[in-house]
C-alpha cells in the first residue's frame, strides 16, 4: 500500500516510523512519504493560509497550494491497477470512522491524507479532487483536535495492522472488538493469582468450546453495559439473547 500524508508539521507524523507501521515499512508492505505542504506554498513567506469569505474566526487553507499539492501527488490519476487513489481528509464534521472503514481502506492499494488545520481547507479543494479520485470526510470522534495530524496517526494505524502480514497472528484481528460487532472481553495471563485475584477458573479449563461460550458471554455483557447502541447492529445468535436477558 502507498501512503501519502500532507501537513504542514511532518514531525507530527514520526510516530509512524515505529513498531508495527515501521515494521510494515521495513517489509515493503507500506510506502510511507510524509510531505510538507509549505513545499506548494507560492509566496516569500510560505503561507498556506488566508481569511475566510464572509467573515469570521480562523482562517481557511487556500485551495491553490493543496491543488498543486494533490495534482502532484496523484500524477496519472489512475495507477498501474486501474485503481483511484483515496483522498482522506479527517474534520470533526465527517462521517464518523469505523472498523468497516479500516478494513475497506486496508483494500486499497493508494491512501492520501490532507491534514486540515485552522478552519480547514477551502472546500472547493475536496469538491474538484472528488472529479478525479475517491474522496471520504472522517472524524474520529465528537470533539475538536488541534489539526487533522492525530487523526490519521488512529486512522492509519488501524489500517496498516490490518494489512496482510504486518499482524504475526491473524486470528488476533479476526478476534478484535467490532470484528463481530460487540466490544471484546476480558483477557489473562500468567500468574494465576495475582494480588489474591484468580484467573476466572474456565478459562484454566481446556475445554475449548465452554472458554469460547464464556468469552461470547463476557463479550455480551460488556458491549450491554458500554455500547448498548452497537447491539442492533451485532449478528446475535439465539443463545446471546439469554444472557442479555439475565
Ligand atoms: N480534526 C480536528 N478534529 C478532528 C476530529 N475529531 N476527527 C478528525 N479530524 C479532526
Amino acid at each position: 500500500m502507498r501512503l501519502d500524508v500532507v501537513t504542514v508539521f511532518p514531525d507530527y507524523l514520526a510516530p509512524l516510523r515505529l513498531a508495527l507501521p515501521g515494521r510494515a515499512i521495513d517489509r515493503g508492505i507500506l510506502d510511507l512519504a510524509v510531505h510538507d505542504l509549505r513545499a506548494w506554498a507560492r509566496d516569500v513567506h510560505k503561507s498556506v493560509d488566508d481569511t475566510p469569505f464572509g467573515g469570521g474566526p480562523g482562517m481557511v487553507m487556500r485551495p491553490t497550494v493543496w491543488g498543486d499539492a494533490l495534482d502532484d501527488l496523484v500524477r496519472p490519476a489512475v495507477d498501474e491497477s486501474g485503481e483511484r487513489p483515496l483522498l482522506i481528509v479527517p474534520t470533526p464534521a465527517g462521517r464518523p470512522f469505523t472498523q468497516t472503514d479500516a478494513h475497506r481502506y486496508a483494500r486499497r492499494g493508494h491512501l492520501l491524507f490532507a491534514c486540515g488545520r485552522y478552519e480547514g481547507i477551502d472546500q472547493r479543494v475536496i469538491d474538484e479532487a472528488s472529479t478525479r479520485m475517491d474522496v471520504e470526510e472522517v472524524s474520529i470522534g465528537d470533539y475538536v483536535l488541534i489539526g487533522g495530524e492525530v487523526a490519521v496517526l488512529v486512522i492509519a494505524e488501524a489500517v496498516v495492522r490490518l494489512l496482510p502480514g504486518v499482524l504475526g497472528n491473524q486470528r488476533s484481528h479476526e478476534e478484535d472488538s467490532f470484528s463481530d460487532g460487540l466490544l471484546e472481553g476480558p483477557s489473562y495471563t500468567r500468574p494465576e493469582v495475582w494480588r489474591d485475584r484468580p484467573v476466572p477458573e474456565v478459562l484454566r479449563s481446556g475445554n475449548h468450546a465452554k472458554i469460547a461460550r464464556w468469552r461470547r458471554d463476557e463479550s455480551l455483557r460488556r458491549t450491554a453495559r458500554r455500547r448498548p447502541d452497537l447491539l442492533d447492529g451485532a449478528d446475535l445468535r439465539p443463545a446471546d439473547l439469554d444472557i442479555l436477558d439475565s
